[in-house]
């Protein structure tokens, strides 16, 4: 499975869900995440992302967002449009450790 790491939070840039074939993706407030039991494992949202915030489970430290993205997949709703990005992605773009400053 591909999941979402932190440098989604706060950027939140969705140009991730317009590719995905099996609308596997799911909204959050700050970020989205993958469902990894509907992920195809096709790859194609991999490059889309602008802040490479979409990883596959077996890159080293995966773990933690695999555990994050089955979780919160339950729990919100899913998303298979792209919407307006937050007007102030830009400026948490290159912030280091985001999930433990932004996700609630
Ligand atoms: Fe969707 Fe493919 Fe990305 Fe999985 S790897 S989330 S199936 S686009
Ligand atoms: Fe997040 Fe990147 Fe998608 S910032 S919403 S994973 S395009």
């Amino acid at each position: 499975t591909y999941v979402v790491n932190e440098k989604c939070i706060k950027c939140k840039l969705m140009d991730c869900v317009e590719v995905c074939p099996v609308d596997c993706f799911y909204e959050g407030k700050n970020m989205l995440v993958i469902k990894p039991e509907e992920c195809i494992d096709c790859g194609v949202c991999e490059p889309e992302c602008p802040v490479d915030a979409i990883v596959a489970d077996t890159e080293p430290g995966s773990d933690k967002w695999v555990e994050l993205n089955t979780k919160y997949s339950e729990i919100w709703p899913n998303i298979t449009t792209k919407k307006d990005p937050p007007e102030d992605n830009e400026k948490y773009k290159n912030e280091e450790k985001k999930f433990d400053k932004y996700f609630s």
